[in-house]
This record gives structure tokens, C-alpha cells and sequence, in this order.
């Protein structure tokens, strides 16, 4: 079966920035599971239904199995440009909107809701299992993915797991200057208030009961509050050589 990388971590730590690097250095493929619970948030928003209501839960549910999520990479031949993915929902792609301050507000509260986590699952595992068939530049086929439980339940067999963790301080500095950068960053946000949404989404990715947010036994954690983004890749491309 194709190499399996799992990057899990709490909000902003680099996971997805960096696992698009280093599936472009490897030639492998690249999953970012958060979109599809953003997409699942967008779709409920777009349909007017208020996440933070428990009892839109079933509603919610039955978006997350009907929706059609997909995503498209495009890597760069130049090893340090930073690969980009396209997200679309429906066939309409929803890149910048899944990344808006609303559907960030509410998707914690979605993806806490187990019919919702369990329709990801499939959809994920069924996209892994499709494009992860082709061989990289690396001479082997592989596949690595980003998220909040890959090397706990979506891959719980992957051959190299890493969790990423940052102050998050540091995250919401990163974080802030990413939407700068993409010009998506909504007037007079600063970093207090990032910091404070970050913290306050970890704390729900920790301690709801459907596969919360925490490192697997067999993951490597790395901190990167001190190293810029080419070190982490190199350091998490070091263990696949291993
Ligand atoms: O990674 P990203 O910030 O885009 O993820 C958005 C949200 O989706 C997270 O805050 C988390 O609540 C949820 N998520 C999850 N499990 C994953 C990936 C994301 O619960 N594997």
C-alpha cells in the first residue's frame, strides 16, 4: 500500500502548510481533512441553518453525507513553492469561503457532531484510497494528510505520524499573516482576537466526545515555535527516509 503520512495538531500549527510541502518533496499525494468539515459548515450556513443549535444536529448530518467535497492540488516543479489546493463543494469551488471568519467560528461546533464525523471519515478514506494509487517522484506512491484525528482513527495504521504543536501566540501571529497574504484578512482583525479563536477551537477539538483532538501513542510531536517552515519539512521528511 502507498506510504501514509499522518500530520495531526491543534489550530495554525503549520499542519497544512507544511504536509502540502512535504507531499510536493515526495511526489505524494495531499489531503486536508479540515476542509471537509468547512465545507460541511458552509453548506449549513448557506442553507441558514445555525450550527451552535444542537438540534439542527440530524440536519447537518444528512448535509455532510449528500455534499460532494473535492480537492485539487496543484504542486510546483521548484521545491520550496508552496503548493496550492483548490476546494470544491458541490462542483462550485469554495476555496476562499470555507476559510471566512464565520465558517472558522462555527466549524468546531460541526465537526463535534459524531453522523457528521462519521460521513468525513468515509469520504476521506474513500478519497485517500483513489488518488493515493499513483506513484510520486520519489518512486513510490504515498499519501499524507492533515487533521485533528488521522493518526488516532483515519489512519490509525500510517507509517509515520507527526504532531505539530506551537504557542499559540506564535499560531495566531501565523495565522494573521496568512490572510494578509492571501487577502482574505477582514478589517481590524488582530492578533488577540485570533489568539482567542484558536484557543477557544482547541479547547472544543479536545474535549468533544466523537475522536477529540490528542497526539496518538506512535506520533512523533514536534514544536514549532522556533523553526521556520522548511525546517519542519525537512525534519518530518528526515523521519520518512528513516
Ligand atoms: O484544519 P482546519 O483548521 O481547517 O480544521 C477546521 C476544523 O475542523 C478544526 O477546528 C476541527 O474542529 C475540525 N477538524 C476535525 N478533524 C479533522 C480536521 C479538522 O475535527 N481531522
Amino acid at each position: 500500500r502507498p506510504f501514509q503520512v499522518a500530520i495531526d495538531g491543534p489550530a495554525a500549527s503549520g499542519k497544512s502548510t507544511t504536509a502540502k510541502m512535504v507531499a510536493q518533496r515526495l511526489g505524494f499525494d495531499y489531503i486536508d481533512t479540515g476542509a471537509f468539515y468547512r465545507c460541511v459548515t458552509l453548506a449549513a450556513l448557506s442553507k441558514g441553518i445555525d450550527p451552535s443549535n444542537q438540534s439542527q444536529a440530524s440536519q447537518i448530518s444528512n448535509l455532510a453525507q449528500s455534499s460532494h467535497i473535492g480537492l485539487k492540488t496543484v504542486f510546483s516543479t521548484s521545491p520550496s513553492s508552496l503548493p496550492t489546493t483548490r476546494v470544491f463543494l458541490d462542483k462550485k469551488d469554495v476555496s476562499s469561503e470555507i476559510r471566512t471568519g464565520t465558517v472558522s467560528k462555527h466549524v468546531s461546533a460541526v465537526a463535534a457532531i459524531g453522523p457528521v464525523r462519521e460521513a468525513v471519515l468515509q469520504k476521506v478514506r474513500d478519497m485517500g484510497a483513489t488518488s493515493a494509487s499513483q506513484e510520486g517522484n520519489s518512486g513510490r506512491a504515498g499519501l499524507v494528510m492533515d487533521g485533528r484525528d488521522i493518526g488516532t482513527v483515519v489512519l490509525p495504521n500510517a507509517d509515520l505520524k507527526i504532531f505539530l504543536v506551537a504557542d499559540s501566540r506564535v499560531r495566531a501571529e501565523r495565522r494573521l499573516q496568512e490572510l494578509a497574504k492571501s487577502g482574505s484578512k477582514e478589517e481590524g482583525l488582530d492578533v488577540e482576537t485570533v489568539q482567542k479563536d484558536l484557543e477557544r477551537r482547541d479547547e472544543l477539538d479536545r474535549t468533544r466526545k466523537a475522536s477529540p483532538l490528542r497526539k496518538a501513542d506512535d506520533a512523533v510531536e514536534l514544536d514549532t515555535s522556533h523553526l521556520t517552515i522548511e525546517g519542519q519539512v525537512d525534519a518530518i521528511v528526515q523521519e520518512v527516509h528513516r
